[in-house]
């Protein structure tokens, strides 16, 4: 990553993290982009008193929280969340997206659904004219072959994602797979998320294309941000 991705980075999740008011209940997404606004709200935390709790996406963005200070809680006790925050791997002009790097899509989407008002971080690098990027698929073991064949007819390319050591699948926080596709350039990025949502046995694709009303995307710069 270049100096000046880690510093848009940082920009848009510091950005973020101070759309935070005392009181709420947010939502922690997970990625390199979140974390930062993890550390500015850990800062805030410490400086100002806020007082938060949010609900985290995953392992690692909870194992960061507790590392930050940041007090936790779950959707069985907050089921509806002031804000979420989160990253995203691509974003196009209608803020329909492509996550799910970190393998979290599933939570992730709760998180967003929960959410009044959804907030994705990103550096400029990830905004695209057409969603191309590879699409994530998180699927119970169970159903593996079955969604590997219909991922095949939907002309996906389905490759199992390996961990670093190569020696088999990435199991999800959920003791699932995770899938990634390639269908190269989508056309009608909503009807694609249905149709693989719709697999038996997926629990969740990177495709999120239903949170336009309540998303504002901060879009780090190395000279600040802007929003869309
Ligand atoms: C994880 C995600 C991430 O938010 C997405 O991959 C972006 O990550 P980063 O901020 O590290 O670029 O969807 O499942």
């Amino acid at each position: 990553m270049s100096d000046d991705v880690v510093i848009s980075k940082k920009n848009a999740g510091y950005y973020a993290a101070d759309l935070v008011k005392d009181g709420m209940i947010i939502g922690l997404g997970t990625g390199s982009t979140v974390f930062y606004a993890m550390e500015r709200l850990s800062v805030r935390i410490k400086e100002e008193g806020l007082n938060i709790k949010g609900v985290p996406t995953s392992f690692q963005t909870a194992m960061r929280a507790r590392d930050y200070g940041i007090p936790l809680t779950t959707l069985d006790d907050y089921p509806k969340l002031d804000l979420a925050i989160d990253g995203a791997d691509q974003i196009d002009p209608n803020l329909c997206m492509i996550k799910g790097r970190g393998a979290a899509q599933t939570r992730e989407r709760c998180v967003a659904q929960a959410a009044e008002k959804f907030v994705v971080v990103a550096d400029e690098g990830k905004l695209c004219d057409v969603l191309s990027a590879v699409v994530p698929v998180e699927l119970i073991p169970f159903s593996f072959g079955l969604v590997v064949e219909r991922l095949k007819e939907l002309s996906g390319n389905p490759k199992v994602r390996e961990g670093v050591k190569k020696d088999g699948p990435v199991i999800t926080d959920n003791g699932c797979i995770e899938i990634d596709c390639d269908f190269g350039e989508i056309k009608d990025a909503k009807a694609l998320q249905m149709e693989i949502n719709n697999i038996p046995g997926v629990l969740s694709c990177g495709l999120f294309t239903e949170f336009g009303e309540k998303t504002v995307v901060v879009v780090g710069k190395t000279d600040g941000v802007k929003t869309l």
